[in-house]
């Protein structure tokens, strides 16, 4: 026992990624592969003596387990998104919630541009054919895909992560609708988009990008309706969380030619079932949520999750803090 604060991060990660951690603090780390919403028992077996929490996005952090960690002073999430944290627990408890907006925003727009482009250009099924022995010749008509040049892409949440996605997709040509709760004039004019009411960009989309937090609000926001809105000749990307789209309406939507195809890097659960009817589809492309998982982008990641974590535990406000109400006096 030492007189350094005590902190838990969830889950394994480089060394070097916590450096700034293990200089101050007395640090215990979870596994690297932690599958379940909870904490592994030898860090719950030490969380009443927490001053601080590290965790990942898949670590579900409600108030039962803030009631086994008397002295927590900061919860510091590894994610911009934080669905996975009862934010009115910790606010009730006056536990500030740390989170990670900013450094993974080019990293994801980069990941949602690959998936949109592998689905559009049927990239999975034209190399598997490839390597399969199908490429028996140059064909006119093989492998055919969607243009991006002149089309429509329809983004849904036009936050960070989304207008990094338009500014790549303005690039490819693409003409860019998008729909947020209150309109952004000054986005608008940077990145030669149109504010559209939901109904309308489903409508006139050819590309729809789910880029939402996940809320009571946005759960199931994409459900059979706004499935039966869009053109069957649409491609749905989601980048944000899996539960913004029903999976039971996508399935049938997927199955009976209402879109054409899906690109996922998030469903609901998390992770998927290898068994999965989604899977089946030949018109559904699913990554392993990897939207930031790229090696500088995941670091900063964690430098920034520490450097809220460090702040947390001396008490001082945090750089990133989704519960600023902690802080009203
Ligand atoms: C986040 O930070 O919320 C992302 O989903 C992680 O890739």
């Amino acid at each position: 026992m030492t007189n350094k604060p005590f902190v838990i991060v969830s889950h394994t990660l480089p060394e070097a990624w916590l450096a700034k951690l293990y200089e101050t603090c007395e640090v215990l780390v979870g596994p690297e592969t932690a599958v379940t919403p909870a904490l592994s028992p030898e860090l719950e077996a030490q969380l009443h003596r927490a001053d601080g929490l590290m965790t990942m996005l898949t670590v579900r952090v409600d108030d039962a387990l803030l009631a086994r960690a008397s002295n927590l002073r900061v919860v510091s999430n590894m994610a911009v998104g934080t669905d996975n944290v009862d934010k009115a627990a910790c606010t009730a408890r006056g536990i500030p919630v740390g989170n990670t907006p900013g450094v993974l925003t080019e990293g994801t727009a980069d990941l949602a541009m690959a998936i949109l482009l592998a689905v559009a250009r049927r990239l999975p099924e034209a190399s598997r054919d490839a390597r399969e022995g199908r490429w028996t010749t140059w064909s006119p008509t093989g492998w055919l895909g969607a243009d991006l040049n002149g089309a429509t892409l329809g983004i849904i949440g036009l936050g960070q992560i989304g207008s990094a996605i338009a500014h790549r997709a303005r690039a490819f040509g693409l003409n860019i609708v998008y729909h947020n709760r209150s309109r952004s004039p000054e986005k608008e004019q940077a990145l030669n988009a149109t504010w559209l009411p939901l109904p309308d960009l489903l409508a006139q989309s050819d590309f729809v990008m789910v880029s939402t937090p996940l809320t009571p609000d946005t759960h199931h926001l994409i459900n059979a309706a706004a499935l039966q809105a869009m053109k069957p000749t649409a491609i749905l990307v989601n980048i944000a969380r899996g539960p913004v789209v029903d999976g039971n309406a996508l399935l049938t939507a997927l199955r009976e030619g209402w879109i054409q195809a899906a690109a996922l890097d998030v469903t609901d659960p998390e992770p998927l079932p290898a068994d999965h009817p989604l899977y089946a589809l030949p018109n559904c492309f699913i990554t392993p949520h990897i939207g930031s998982a790229a090696n500088g982008t995941r670091r900063a990641m964690a430098e920034l999750a520490v450097e809220n974590l460090l702040l947390g535990v001396q008490g001082e406000r945090l750089k990133h803090c989704v519960n600023t109400a902690v802080y009203q006096p």
